[in-house]
């Protein structure tokens, strides 16, 4: 069974796989300049290695003038405190200038992955199916888009590159610790399972114990809001004294837990200092006994403990990565899963979309189609529809709202696939032809206009991104939106979208019927589109939409029957069903349905 994606946060079946196969997709890219950064950050680890060990060397110099024991060798051998102290300042700035490069380039790389990850996923996202948005919430999606890849960036940066740099701490610190001495070294090794057993065996007293202080907490408190909420309960069965005593022993449960939470992470912490403070006396003796032996020299040993601090600080942080490296992990588990949906096939499953390659005549036609919307599997949508729209006539739909207009639509232009019986055009099985042939010969008007966020022009253009600037303006003119877009500040350069120019809903409307003129398609769908248009509006664009329609097939769904009158064939639905087919007059005189919604809107039938 699959969770819904937004509980999958902390499940805990997501593979380090699956991370790493992301990040190797996402920074294709950027090889070389990965590759760089990491051989930086190779030199720079280096650079601290060689730290430790001439920060020995340093001592041993000072130790020689000091006894006056100068060993004769040449070269490295003879040089002295001030010669080391160059070479300690010389790798610092080596260390820097790595340090510098292999941040910026590491930053670079994640950028570039994380833009390349979002254009992938909008990509992506933009061409699934329509069902699968009915079934997930949009705020997930972008969530995943936003907050999902940012935290992957951010791993990115810092903690892939931490971990690598981590782990090559740590190797290369044990590595060095038994290259300067391999017995110290040991000794070092020895005091590693006490720690691990001590924090293992408290850590999971203590979280079991968290856990049970929590509950008790969350106890306490509904026996406080009851008792408050119950005032009146509690009073009139004079009951303080037994709410007093029931929060009392929950509180006194509460304690105890506590308690022993804190006595335990308190071992944990006095344990751990212990073990570790004694190894150190026990690492100094130990240490001391060999320089005394003549077995080390103190600058070695000094370099020792260096080595010791790093592998320390690294394993200490490597531990703490584990935690984010698994919250990454659910966040790539979720993006791969959305880079893993299978996309429309806009482009037709076969080689016979080919054949269809001219323009279409526009000849719809439902053969006894039923639907459900994925989403709502147990409400059928549409019931055994029979319909046919001829080429360049227009069909009208009108029903209560909820009847099924819309889905008409939505099936005509194959967002959904009939769940029943079959959609035919031009003859032929609609899913026979390629989403992007079949989709770039139509064009809707819909009833709730979306502007995105580019100019006026660019709004209008969108039905057809190649027009000129002469196209969109005459388009405009035709769909009686020029008078309003050149009284705006900057004309058709004026941006759109919920961050430019607040139009209404019926100037909305007009440059979506700009976009459709444009688009000059061979099916139109009009969805209630001139519901938002006032009267006056709306006669002085209906001679537009005429134009509009006569020259194609049309589906025009309207609200007001007024607008429909003209229409070759008028439909009525009711409930997913076609309950009247007929001309207005026809439909007028057989006295059913339409005439009962013709009589409710009398007014705007009159004129
Ligand atoms: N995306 C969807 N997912 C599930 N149900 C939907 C979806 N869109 C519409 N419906 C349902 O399908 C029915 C018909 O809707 P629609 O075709 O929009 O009706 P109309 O356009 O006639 O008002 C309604 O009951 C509506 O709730
Ligand atoms: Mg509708």
């Amino acid at each position: 069974m699959t969770l819904p994606a937004n509980e999958q946060q902390d499940s805990p079946r997501v593979s380090p796989r699956t991370v790493i196969s992301l990040y190797v997709k996402m920074t294709k890219g950027s090889r070389l300049l990965f590759l760089s950064a990491l051989a930086l950050l190779g030199v720079s680890l280096l650079m601290y290695l060689g730290f430790a060990l001439a920060i020995g060397k340093l001592v041993d110099g000072a130790l020689a003038a000091y006894t006056g024991e100068t060993e004769a060798g040449g070269g490295m051998a003879d040089w002295g405190i001030n010669q080391w102290a160059w070479l300690l300042f010389a790798l610092l700035l080596i260390n820097m200038v790595c340090n510098f490069f292999e941040a910026c380039w590491f930053q670079v790389v994640g950028e570039r992955a994380a833009v390349e990850l979002r254009t992938r996923l909008l990509d992506r996202l933009i061409h699934l199916p329509m069902g699968f948005f009915s079934t997930i919430r949009a705020g997930d999606l972008s969530s995943r888009i936003l907050a999902d890849v940012g935290l992957l960036q951010e791993g990115w940066i810092n903690d892939v590159r931490n971990a690598i740099s981590y782990i090559v701490m740590l190797l290369g610190s044990v590595t060095m610790l038994f290259v300067i001495s391999p017995s110290l070294a040991i000794f070092v090794f020895l005091t590693v399972p006490p720690v691990v057993v001590l924090t293992v065996w408290f850590g999971k007293k203590i979280s079991a114990g968290a856990r049970r202080v929590q509950n008790q907490l969350g106890q306490t408190s509904v026996i406080a809001e009851e008792a408050i909420h119950g005032i009146h309960r509690v009073k009139t069965f004079t009951n303080e004294e037994y709410e007093n005593r029931r929060f009392g022993k929950t509180m006194a449960e509460y304690l105890n837990s506590a308690t022993s939470v804190a006595r335990h992470r308190a071992g944990l912490f006095s344990g751990i200092v212990f073990v570790l403070m004694t190894a150190s006396v026990f690492l100094m003796w130990y240490g001391s006994l060999q320089i005394q032996q003549r077995k080390l020299t103190p600058g070695d040993f000094t370099s020792f403990m260096f080595f010791l601090g790093f592998l320390g600080n690294a394993g200490g942080l490597l531990a703490q990565l584990a935690g984010r490296i698994h919250r990454m992990a659910g966040a790539a588990q979720r993006v791969s899963d959305l880079l893993d949906e299978k996309p429309e096939e806009t482009n037709g499953n076969d080689g016979a979309s080919d054949s269809f390659a001219d323009t279409l005549t526009g000849d719809i036609e439902f053969c006894d189609v039923s639907f459900t919307y994925p989403g709502r599997q147990q409400v059928s949508v549409l019931n055994g529809i029979n319909l046919h729209l001829k080429p360049g006539k227009c069909v009208a739909v009108v029903g209560p709202s909820g009847a099924g207009k819309s889905t008409l639509t939505a099936l005509i232009f194959r967002l959904f696939e009939p769940s029943q019986g079959i959609l035919k055009i031009d003859g032929k099985n609609a899913s026979d032809y390629s989403l992007a042939h079949l989709r770039g010969q139509m064009a809707m008007v819909p009833q709730e206009v979306l502007l995105f966020g580019g100019t006026i022009e660019e709004n209008i253009a969108y039905g057809r991104p190649e027009a000129s600037r002469g196209e969109v303006i005459e388009a405009a003119k035709k769909a009686n939106a020029l008078e309003f877009i050149e009284q705006l500040p900057k004309g058709f350069d004026t941006p759109a979208g919920d961050r430019g120019v607040q139009l209404s809903g019926g100037q909305r409307q007009r440059i979506a019927i700009a976009r459709a003129i444009l688009r000059d398609p061979a099916v139109l769908l009009l969805d209630e589109a001139t519901s938002s248009l006032d009267s006056e509006n709306e006669k002085l664009i209906q001679k537009a939409l005429a134009d509009l329609i006569r020259k194609r097939t049309s589906l025009v769904i309207a609200h007001r029957l007024s607008t429909v009158r003209q229409a070759d064939t008028i439909i009525v639905m009711k409930e997913g069903q076609i309950v009247e087919q007929g001309t207005h007059d026809e439909l007028h005189e057989a006295n059913g349905f339409y005439r009962q919604l013709c009589d409710e809107q009398e007014c705007l039938i009159e004129d």
